[in-house]
């Protein structure tokens, strides 16, 4: 990624991150709503789940500059996934999903450069977790 789409990733969750709880409530409706089957592979407290997801994706988010720092934690977080009965499609709605929660919390501030940078940060996320988990790259989610 360049150096400017990592900085507006970076700058964009910052802003989302000083509500970390509620944007993760959002993400899991937004989540729920494309594909309401998820809900039953959620077996633990949502709150809890929404902090855990939150300060991995604030950990990737970090190290973007320099993926090499998170992508051996991502593959194992990718194979832990799929004895939780993740499948590799739900990556699409999962991407889906981080994105719609974006524009919710963001506003106007999630303008398409930023919108650009997301969805090429979430595609290299995405395809490094399906290539660890399935042995084949996600469907890539589009601009
Ligand atoms: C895209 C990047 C993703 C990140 C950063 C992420 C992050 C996390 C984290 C940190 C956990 C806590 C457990 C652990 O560390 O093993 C977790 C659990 C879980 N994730 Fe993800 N996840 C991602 C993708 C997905 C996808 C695509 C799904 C499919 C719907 C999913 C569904 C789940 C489920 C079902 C659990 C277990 C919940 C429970 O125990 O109740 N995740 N995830």
């Amino acid at each position: 990624m360049e150096q400017h789409q990592v900085d507006l990733v970076q700058r964009s969750f910052a802003r989302a991150a000083k509500v970390a709880p509620h944007v993760a409530a959002t993400f899991y409706r937004e989540l729920f709503a494309l594909d309401p089957s998820l809900r039953a592979i959620f077996k633990g407290n949502m709150l809890a789940q929404g902090e855990k997801l939150m300060t991995m994706l604030a950990q990737i988010v970090d190290g973007l500059h320099e993926p090499d720092t998170f992508l051996l934690a991502v593959r194992e977080l990718a194979v832990r996934h799929v004895s939780y009965g993740v499948e590799a499609h739900h990556y699409d709605l999962v991407g889906v999903a981080l994105l719609r929660t974006l524009r919710h919390e963001l506003g106007a501030e999630f303008t398409s450069e930023t919108r650009a940078a997301w969805v090429e940060a979430y595609n290299v996320l995405a395809s490094v977790m399906c290539e660890a988990a399935y042995e084949r790259p996600a469907h890539r989610l589009t601009t």
